[in-house]
């Protein structure tokens, strides 16, 4: 090997130990493990500012330029249908990827202690990811972009007290107009990229410093001479590289054949029926149809993400980390709660479209009652129930507890996201 090589070698070598430690676990390579979802996650914010970073060579953030801009770009510039494919395919990934590692880290129980924190790290990362996708939106300024964001600003004005104050503040004035379009724009280009590039080093040095991803118990430390350490160049990361090599063969195939929508140039005049939010938001969306507009804005979101807050910080004792589901026991809980949260989601959709639809008794003062303190009132008691008769009676650990009341939520979220997006059609009627 010549020198010259084998200080690039070198240099090479030594940013990655920034990034890993010196050698892993042999059985922690398995891809089942973490399925290299926050790798991916990582690679995918990267070709967004590749992606991002070309096609503002054309973009110029004025309502009377802004989709002019992006139809040059998709039709009269080299590559930019596919430079503009990448962006979009990559944002909307991204999305499902963070989601799904999130979904990892949890149900492989890698957000105690000492994880923790980063847990609540990611939780930012995770709003980074929506906050970039929704600000991203608006700006192609064509009907699509228009009205969906319209309707994400238009929920804000049902919180209590500062709904209007917040919905003027996000629009820059009394309606969408340059004043949105430039705040959108800062947001996604300069406040977004600085956050990510920010925490995003942050969550690694927390992952080295907790010694590595999550691993089960027969991998850590009490038979620590027994476990089979490799060295991560070239074992973990060629892996990393291939899951990588994957997912860009993947997003590159997807916009060389599906383009990034452009529908016609904004019409403040003429809303689309139905109009939907991005389908990340479809699911609050759907739940404004069922309950209170206060509880869906604002009370259901607000428990929600408390929730997701409080899971690290409850008292789990020395319960089993790093495997998945944590026993038997726990995935079979998790999955019948996953399903009965699918099943009762469905009924509650059919009986208020079909049973309630008219029932005035659900209308006007008695809607937050019966829309609003009730459906809370019942899944709390529910909740609390399930806990109680998991501890006594079923033997269960907290952990799996917790489980199976987040598998619940989650695949009723899941379902209302799929109703919404697939089965509403024009006034938001239930279509197939
Ligand atoms: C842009 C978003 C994100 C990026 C780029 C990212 C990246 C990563 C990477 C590369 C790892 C180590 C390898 C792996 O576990 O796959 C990791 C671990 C971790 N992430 Fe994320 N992540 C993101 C979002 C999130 C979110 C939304 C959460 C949870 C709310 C989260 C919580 C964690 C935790 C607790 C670990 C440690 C897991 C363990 O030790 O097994 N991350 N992340």
């Amino acid at each position: 090997m010549s020198p010259k090589s084998y200080q690039h070698k070198s240099s090479f070598t030594n940013l990655l130990l920034h990034i890993h430690p010196h050698a892993v676990p042999e059985k922690s390579l398995k891809l089942a493990h973490t399925w290299g979802l926050g790798g991916m996650a990582l690679l995918l914010v990267i070709l967004q500012v590749l992606s991002g970073s070309l096609m503002l060579f054309v973009y110029h953030p004025v309502p009377d330029k802004a989709y002019h801009c992006v139809w040059v770009l998709m039709n009269a510039v080299t590559f930019g249908r596919f430079i503009r494919g990448v962006h979009y395919w990559s944002a909307n990934v991204l999305v499902a990827v963070v989601l799904l590692h999130m979904l990892r880290v949890f149900f492989t129980s890698a957000f105690h202690s000492p994880r923790r924190f980063n847990w609540i790290i990611g939780l930012c990362l995770l709003g980074f990811v929506l906050v970039s996708n929704f600000t991203g939106y608006l700006l192609p300024w064509d009907q699509l972009a228009y009205w969906a964001v319209t309707i994400c600003i238009e929920m804000l004005a049902y919180i209590p007290w500062i709904g209007v104050f917040l919905k003027n503040l996000i629009r820059g004035g009394g309606e969408i107009g340059s004043a949105t379009l430039s705040t959108f724009f800062v947001f996604h280009v300069i406040l977004m990229p600085v956050c990510f590039f920010t925490f995003m080093p942050f969550h690694f040095w927390r992952v080295r410093k907790a010694g590595g991803v999550v691993s089960p118990k027969s991998l850590r430390g009490d038979v620590e001479s027994a476990i089979n350490r490799v060295p991560v160049l070239p074992h973990l990361v060629v892996r990393e590289a291939a899951v990588g090599l994957v997912l860009v063969a993947c997003v590159f195939m997807l916009s060389a054949i599906f383009d990034a929508p452009l529908e016609s140039q904004a019409n403040p005049g003429l809303s689309p029926n139905p109009t939907k939010a991005p389908w990340y938001f479809v699911g609050f969306q759907e739940l404004q149809l069922h309950l209170a507009p206060e509880f869906a804005i604002l009370v259901f979101p607000l428990i929600f993400v408390a929730g997701l807050m409080l899971i690290p910080y409850l008292s789990y004792g020395d319960e089993t980390c790093g495997v998945w589901f944590c026993s038997q026991r726990g995935r079979r809980s998790a999955g019948v709660a996953g399903m009965i949260g699918v099943t009762t989601t469905l009924a509650v959709i059919f009986i208020d479209e079909w049973v309630f639809a008219d029932a005035t008794l659900l209308a006007g003062g008695s809607g937050v009652v019966m829309r609003g303190i009730l459906p809370l009132g019942i899944l709390f008691f529910g909740g609390c129930m399930f806990a109680w008769w998991g501890r006594r009676k079923g033997n269960m650990s907290t952990n799996e507890v917790v489980q199976s009341i987040f598998a619940f939520f989650l695949s009723a979220f899941v379902m209302l996201t799929l109703i919404g997006a697939l089965f509403r059609g024009p006034g938001m009627a239930l279509a197939w």
